[in-house]
């Protein structure tokens, strides 16, 4: 089984990544034949300043690794080094439907949220169709926000298929609905776009700041804290057991401290929880030659796959 999915560099890392996306994609890696990659191509379609762009595509890259990819297990690479993709997403857009297009909800989205309308945020699903079906993947591990892409890449296959042969794997996307929603500091889903984020790599004074900048109520100090709703414990969850869990909740609604005290608490149990990534992080960023091996053979790898399925959809069209 092929589990294949991919990652924008369009941002910094936050904790709602790591837990919604990244700690889920990597469990995978025992369950098959894992090729995961950052979809470069497809960030450049709302990035626009170079030097971020590849301080973002660095930091995902070590990211995923210090997280746990293992690049002897799985296939890592940037979707540009096999620059054959926009081949196959040609070849996919002369069958798509402007219509399919259209009604795609991260594209409305993307204008409701005052990005021009490019035709590189309209094509968007094609390029990701071709990334998808370039490595005929089983299984496509996504966010809700991408369920439309996979089926558009499914209803593009389906037709390729049948217009001009069997080409293309049909893929499943696989979409983590139970996957939680992890809260920001301010109460609201975080996303970088409401700026209420806490990094996974990243300056650790801003971090503190951050986390001790946690929008709480008003409950007086000596008065029990309410715990249902709680963006603390929401966060605390996630990085404690169960017991200690449960001990935070019943202090908390002892009353007698203050926030702060459990503010200092949730630091200190992030800080303990992200340190062995962090650490190897800074390990990986101090060899740069290291990463770079890492990336030009997983290239390799993807591009003998890429290759084949490239030469099939050629021939299938006439080309070759
Ligand atoms: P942002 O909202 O910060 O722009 P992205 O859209 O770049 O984040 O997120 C990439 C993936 O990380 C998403 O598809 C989603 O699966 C996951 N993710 C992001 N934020 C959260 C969150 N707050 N809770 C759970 N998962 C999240
Ligand atoms: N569009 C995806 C996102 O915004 C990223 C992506 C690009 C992707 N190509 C993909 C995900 C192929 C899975 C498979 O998150």
């Amino acid at each position: 089984m092929r589990i294949f999915t991919g990652v924008k560099p369009s941002g910094h890392l936050q904790i709602g990544n790591y837990f919604g996306a990244i700690k889920p994609a990597l469990e995978l890696q025992n369950q098959g034949e894992g090729i995961y990659f950052i979809a470069d191509y497809h960030a450049l379609t709302t990035v626009h300043n170079a030097a971020d762009f590849r301080s973002y595509i660095e930091e995902v890259q070590l990211g995923w690794l210090a997280c746990g990819l293992d690049p002897k297990r799985s296939i890592f690479f940037r979707q540009s080094a096999v620059p054959e993709v926009n081949e196959l997403a040609w070849l996919l857009s002369i069958i798509t439907p402007m219509g399919l297009l259209e009604r795609c909800h991260a594209y409305k989205d993307a204008l409701a949220n005052g990005f021009a309308p490019s035709h590189g945020l309209f094509a968007y699903p094609v390029l990701m169709a071709a990334d998808i079906l370039l490595y005929q993947a089983d299984i496509v591990p996504v966010g809700k926000d991408q369920k439309q892409h996979v089926e558009v890449t499914r209803d593009l296959a389906i037709k390729f298929n049948e217009k001009f042969g069997n080409v293309f794997h049909i893929p499943q996307p696989r979409i983590s609905e139970e996957a939680a929603t992890i809260i920001g500091i301010d109460g609201r889903k975080m996303s970088k776009s409401y700026d209420n984020t806490l990094q996974l790599f990243g300056d650790d004074k801003v971090f503190k700041k951050r986390v001790m900048g946690i929008k709480t109520d008003s409950t007086p100090i000596e008065a029990p804290k309410p715990v249902e709703g709680s963006t603390l414990v929401e966060l605390f969850k996630l990085v404690a057991t169960p017991e200690e869990l449960a001990a935070y909740k019943v202090d908390m609604q002892k009353g007698g401290k203050g926030y702060g005290d459990y503010k200092k608490l949730l630091l200190e149990k992030l800080q303990n929880y992200f340190a062995p990534i962090r650490q190897r992080y800074s390990e990986l960023k101090a060899h740069p030659d290291d990463v770079r091996d890492i990336m030009a053979d997983g290239a390799k790898r993807a591009r003998a796959i890429a290759d084949q399925t490239l030469q099939a959809a050629r021939h299938a069209v006439g080309l070759a």
